[in-house]
């Protein structure tokens, strides 16, 4: 079947089986490997992108599922004046290792600074509870996204109406608009 997205800005298409999962969707069509594939059980969070401005584990929605809907994945971060706030968070207060759930964090880090301009440092735990970091201990993850939240342009992060929802682990969320 055919399958059409809007991934970072751009409508990509791909003849896929039905049975793809959109991590295999964008790693394997669309030749987007900056989202990591780390479990066969929905735990990691490695595969996190942004769908229709949520969070989701991609590793549970079908691409079929998500045909027609905008994605964004890491490589669409980086803004016109250089490095997203977020990613000169994480380079500014090292908080990566091996990179592989980098990713899936930053992409979560945007969505919450979207909703949450000031937040708690229990309010960045509860965003990123849902990932799996096996090198850092989070500490330096938190701090990452702190210094994102302090050193955003003006105007970048709204303040939010209401509180973050966390990553979506069902495939039945993830589709809901
Ligand atoms: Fe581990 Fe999706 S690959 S949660
Ligand atoms: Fe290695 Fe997070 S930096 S898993």
């Amino acid at each position: 079947m055919q399958v059409t997205l809007t991934v970072n800005g751009e409508q990509m298409s791909a003849d896929v089986e039905p049975r793809v999962l959109l991590v295999h969707f964008i790693r394997d069509h669309l030749g987007l490997t900056g989202t990591h594939w780390g479990c066969d059980t929905s735990n990691c969070g490695a595969c996190v992108v942004s769908m229709d401005g949520v969070p989701v584990k991609s590793c549970t929605v079908l691409a079929a599922m998500a045909d027609g809907r905008t994605i964004e994945t890491v490589e669409g971060m980086e803004t016109a004046d250089g490095l997203h706030p977020i990613q000169k968070g994480f380079m500014e207060c090292h908080g990566l290792q091996c990179g592989f759930c980098t990713p899936g964090m930053m992409i979560t880090s945007k969505w919450l600074l979207e909703n949450n301009s000031k937040p708690s440092e229990h309010d960045i735990r509860e965003a990123i509870s849902g990932q799996l970091c096996r090198c850092t201990g989070y500490d330096n993850i938190v701090k990452s996204i702190q210094w994102a939240a302090e050193n955003g342009t003006g105007g970048e992060y709204p303040e939010s109406a209401g509180e973050p929802a966390g990553v979506q682990d069902e495939s039945a969320e993830a589709v809901k608009a």
